[in-house]
């Protein structure tokens, strides 16, 4: 859509609701119509235009900041000095707080059926081939529906758009976005397992997802690798308030045969200094800051079985848990969500 809310040519769309509500600014209700004319993956050009009012909905709505207090008070985490660890049942927003802002960190098993995890696994695979596909000339039409990205994404070839050719096909990081297909479905599954209300409550405000910070990734195993430890708030802005949704799709982290996250279960707000102390990156906290803090609150390394999901903030210390008995690929989902208020706009807000 462009901005005077008339549908890009390019669309099989002149759906006279659709017009009508793009006509003025309602993306919800013309959202609502597109996914009553298709499910998810049903037909390409249809989910493609419901993506790209998804992300272009932010700067065309009003996003009130309904409550003032943040972070709320958590009064006592559930073990301090360690991840919360709780089953899906005992998700809510309470658990969420004590966990994400009394623990650091809240792992939540079996967020997700086995058969959702295996679904997003085969569907992590095919994107991945589709993106190899497109950037060496050879897609087909199925490709071109598993991977395109949106003309709503601002800013041209981005971070993972610019492999091109150099893309490989068995490994690596996609935006959720750039498979419109693959972004409904998780829409959809979100929806099922209630985060939109879940994520209103704690925010105190609607939650966004974002076309940068969502992100698909079939990670190889590196037995000689160390993955630099970092916190996201370093590169997200201030005044934010999200959250993120890590979903392991494989079995990973501990004795698992793929890695893991090595994730520090502390609750103080603060940003580390970066690139000093032995680090790599002028983003990464140095080794020897890390050690400093692992005298009050040792790295964890948990294990996460398929469809376990873990909750973290902006401060959580984390890396990719590389180790030297890996041999398996680690499949994931990572989802930040936004209070929509305070959504960085270069982050790229998505409605969800
Ligand atoms: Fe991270």
């Amino acid at each position: 859509m462009n901005h005077t809310g008339t549908p890009h040519p390019e669309y099989p769309m002149s759906d006279a609701m659709v017009v009508e509500a793009l006509g003025r600014n309602d993306y919800p209700t013309a959202i609502a119509r597109l996914e009553s004319l298709a499910a998810p993956g049903e037909n390409a050009l249809i989910d493609q235009f419901n993506l790209d009012l998804r992300i272009e909905a932010h700067r065309h709505m009003r996003w009130p900041e309904l409550s003032g207090g943040w972070p709320a008070e958590v009064q006592q985490p559930p073990v301090p000095g360690r991840l919360a660890d709780i089953p899906a049942a005992a998700l809510d927003v309470e658990t969420l707080r004590a966990g994400v802002l009394g623990s650091g960190g809240v792992i939540v098993r079996e967020l997700l059926k086995p058969s959702q995890a295996e679904e997003l696994r085969q569907g992590i695979d095919r994107v991945l081939a589709a993106r190899h596909a497109v950037a060496n000339g050879q897609a087909d039409g199925a490709d071109k529906t598993w991977y395109g990205r949106s003309r709503s994404v601002a800013g041209g070839p981005v971070q993972f758009g610019t492999l091109g050719a150099n893309a490989p096909a068995d490994s690596g990081s996609v935006w959720a976005v750039d498979s419109p297909v693959m972004a409904l479905k998780l829409i959809s599954l979100y929806r099922q397992l209630g985060l939109p209300a879940l994520l209103h409550d704690y925010f105190g405000e609607d939650a966004l997802l974002s076309v940068k910070k969502w992100v698909l990734r079939k990670v190889k195993p590196n037995p000689q690798q160390q993955a630099g430890w970092h916190q996201d708030g370093r590169f997200l802005g201030d005044g934010i308030r999200t959250v993120n949704m890590w979903i392991a799709l494989s079995d990973c982290g501990g004795d698992a045969a793929a890695p893991g996250m090595d994730i520090i279960p502390a609750s103080r707000r603060v940003i580390h200094e970066t690139g000093t102390q032995g680090a790599a990156f002028d983003w990464t906290v140095g080794a020897g800051l890390v050690a400093e803090i692992e005298k009050t609150t040792p790295a964890e390394n948990p294990r996460f079985r398929p469809g376990d999901a873990l909750f973290f903030d902006e401060f959580n210390l984390h890396r990719t848990g590389f180790a030297p008995h890996h041999t398996a690929y680690r499949y994931a989902v990572e989802s930040w969500f936004f209070a929509a208020s305070r959504a960085p706009a270069k982050q790229q807000p998505v409605l969800f």
